[in-house]
């Protein structure tokens, strides 16, 4: 086409691309108990969700991590297909359990050399490794002497991260510390679907000081370890709270959730100390003395990125005086795949409704699809706390899809998630958001927590009989997109 004909053709057809800025970093995440199996193998000791997995009736068809995706054996086809997709980067977690079996002591160098391979592989193809250091599985060890209930675990959890900054830190520079301290905390020792498997809301709060506090530890621990340029940061699961109407008594209920679920974890964080209304709100449940002098500084150690995963909004009321607060139930993010019965509320929950916004598309976890949460959250974050420059560490949505004969699979509404909420991305980088990268999740169909394996989150199929791996057409669309840095 001659210069003048396509001219004329852009100025007919407007360019409808969305471009991200250069430098913003494309990537995927896994994490390790989702995808990697080989739970025996090295001198991998048990983690708590060995331990979980086991008990009768807590996960979808009794299914457990111990093969997975067999990352652990296939990691080199899998950062093939990475550089396939395009990816500038891989999220993934480091087994704890693997690299220091009892959580105490001497490190498993076997254990380490998985991740060595792993990031010689990624960084021979220029892909960044993204590393975090707990997703979830605590070695067992740890959980008998009181895993994240004893003050004890935080410390143990810095000397692991010096640990794997020893071995790791001349080739990884991103660093996360924990990954979802709300889901760790309240999911595993309140409503009791996550390991350990606990239904004590008091016991849960000390949990999530002990995370927090925890990465804080490990922040400092891993500043005197790493030499050269890194990046630290932390990954939390933020979703706007609304209320169901204006009443007075939705209007505290959303105050009450938010602290719980954003400002519980954000503001210890990048504001040096818990919110005072949250502190009041669980009086009930604790005196709050397990925050030691000191702690709340210690979690405040400066980051140099803040993690948001996001999946969907909450809409909460007051419960009516007649129905049974049973929050996990009717909850906007529910996470439990086996039995609403018996579960617990997550602390703090007593008198809240959970409410499904009505008219919204739903994922196949049920969750309410709304990508304008995700820009509401981003401008959030800007406008009301210091300066931090953010990365998207999560996002994504399970569907019901499978491969046809030839391997395909067609997923138009992963993409059509997919799409919307990088447009809103970007809608924030627009608005002024210093917003440095995006990652799906997940870069394989995985092990979906106490869904077990019906959940398929990810961008490439795995098929679970023979482990055979099949792009997506998600993948597809977001190889394009990276290569474009642009939205169509
Ligand atoms: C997040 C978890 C991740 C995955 C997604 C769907 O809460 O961090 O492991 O389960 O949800």
């Amino acid at each position: 086409m001659s210069a003048t004909a396509s001219d004329r053709a852009a100025a007919e057809a407007p360019d409808e691309r969305l471009t991200f800025p250069d430098g913003f970093l494309w990537g995927a995440g896994t994490a390790a108990y989702q995808v990697e199996g080989a739970i025996g193998e090295d001198g991998r000791a048990a983690s708590i969700w060995d331990t979980f997995c086991a008990r009768p009736g807590v996960v979808c068809n009794g299914d457990t991590g111990e093969i997975a995706a067999d990352h652990y054996h296939r990691y080199a086809e899998d950062v093939e297909l990475m550089r396939r997709i395009g990816l500038d980067a891989y999220r993934f977690s480091v087994s704890w359990p693997r690299v220091q079996p009892t959580g105490a002591g001497p490190v498993n160098a076997a254990g380490l050399d998985f991740y060595d391979r792993l990031v010689d592989a990624l960084v021979s193809c220029g892909i960044d490794p993204v590393l975090t250091l707990y997703h979830w599985d605590l070695p067992q060890a740890l959980q008998d002497r009181g895993g994240w209930g004893a003050r004890d675990t935080a410390a143990r959890f810095a000397d692991y991260a010096e640990a794997v900054a020893d071995r790791l830190g001349d080739r990884v520079a991103l660093w996360t510390t924990v990954n979802e301290p709300w889901c760790a905390a309240f999911l595993g020792h309140a409503a009791g679907v996550h390991a350990p498997g606990l239904t004590d809301p008091a016991l849960s709060l000390r949990a999530a000081h002990h995370l927090l506090l925890g990465h804080g530890l490990a922040v400092q621990a891993l500043r005197s370890t790493l030499s050269g340029d890194h990046e630290l940061s932390v990954a939390l699961n933020l979703s706007p709270v609304t209320a169901a109407t204006d009443s007075e008594a939705d209007s505290d209920t959303a105050r009450r959730i938010d602290g719980l679920l954003n400002r519980m974890f954000i503001e210890p964080l990048l504001l040096g100390g818990y919110p005072a209304d949250v502190r009041e709100d669980i009086r009930h449940l604790t005196d709050w003395g397990f925050v030691h002098e000191g702690d709340e500084r210690v979690i405040a150690s400066p980051i140099d990125l803040l993690g948001v995963n996001y999946y969907t909004p909450t809409t909460v009321g007051a419960a009516k005086p007649s129905s049974v607060p049973r929050p996990w139930a009717g909850a906007a993010r529910p996470r439990s795949g086996v039995t609403e019965k018996g579960a617990s509320p997550w602390a703090g929950t007593d008198g809240v409704e959970f409410h499904q916004p009505e008219g919204l598309p739903r994922t196949a976890m049920g969750w309410a699809v709304q990508p304008r949460g995700l820009y509401e959250l981003l401008l959030r974050l800007h406008e009301d706390y210091p300066p931090i420059p953010l990365i998207i560490s999560e996002n994504g949505a399970a569907y019901d899809d499978g491969a046809d004969d030839l391997g395909r699979v067609h997923d138009p509404q992963r993409v059509r998630y997919l799409r919307a909420h990088l447009a809103m991305t970007h809608e924030a980088i627009t608005a002024g958001v210093d917003l440095r990268g995006y990652f799906v999740w997940s870069l394989l169909d995985n092990f979906e927590w106490s869904f077990g394996y019906g959940k398929r989150f990810g961008i490439t199929h795995v098929d679970f009989e023979n482990q055979r791996r099949s792009l997506k057409d998600s993948a597809l669309w977001y190889r394009d997109v990276i290569a474009a840095n642009a939205v169509a």
